[in-house]
């Protein structure tokens, strides 16, 4: 009984990674169309600030092709990647280049998803968020919100 409280008590105190991401009210509009247009404009916080730097310096080659906004707008995009970022730390390792799907902190909260649904071709790819996130543009990324239906439970 003891322990069972204390869990729920760990767990209202860690929100880390919840199921809702929604862009903070301070995201330039450079940021949606800029980072969003080919893939989601993936929430800050699931990168770390040196991870962030890392991606927006290499924008040039960017997975195979070029991504690199005009100087004003990378700035005002890298500033607050950084600002918003998450912790390294409790994220763990992104990768080179990073990504969000190389994460421990990803791969443990989509480690029930059998493996041959990152081939599916509704999916494509771990990256393509909204292939099973509906709503993840407003943030939403609760169960209830999953396109598949086999992954719905
Ligand atoms: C011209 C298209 C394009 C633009 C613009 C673009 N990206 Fe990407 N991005 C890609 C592609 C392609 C991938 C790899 C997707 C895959 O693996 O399925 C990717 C992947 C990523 C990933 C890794 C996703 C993961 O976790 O696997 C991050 C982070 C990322 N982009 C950030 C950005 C940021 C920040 C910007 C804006 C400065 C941006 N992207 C703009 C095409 C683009
Ligand atoms: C193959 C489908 C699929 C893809 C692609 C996918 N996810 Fe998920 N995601 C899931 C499922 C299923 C869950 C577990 C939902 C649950 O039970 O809470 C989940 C859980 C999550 C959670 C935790 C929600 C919670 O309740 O704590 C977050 C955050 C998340 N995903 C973000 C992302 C991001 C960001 C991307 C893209 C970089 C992504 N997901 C790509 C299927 C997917």
């Amino acid at each position: 009984m003891k322990s069972l409280l204390l869990l729920t008590l760990l767990g209202l105190a860690l929100p880390a990674w919840a199921d809702r991401l929604p862009l903070p009210s301070d995201t330039p509009a450079s940021f949606k169309s800029e980072c969003g247009s080919c893939h989601l404009a993936y929430p800050p916080a699931l990168l770390s600030a040196a991870d962030w730097r890392r991606t927006m310096n290499s924008l040039g080659e960017h997975f195979g092709t070029e991504a690199e906004p005009a100087p004003a707008q990378k700035k005002e995009i890298a500033a607050f990647l950084e600002r918003h970022a998450g912790q390294g730390g409790k994220l763990g390792n992104a990768g080179e280049p990073p990504r969000i799907s190389k994460t421990a902190r990803f791969v443990r909260k989509h480690d029930e998803i059998p493996a041959r649904f990152w081939h599916d071709p509704r999916i494509k790819s771990a990256a393509n968020c909204e292939a099973c996130h509906t709503h993840a543009a407003d943030g939403r990324f609760s169960e209830h919100d999953i396109a598949i239906p086999e992954l719905r439970e």
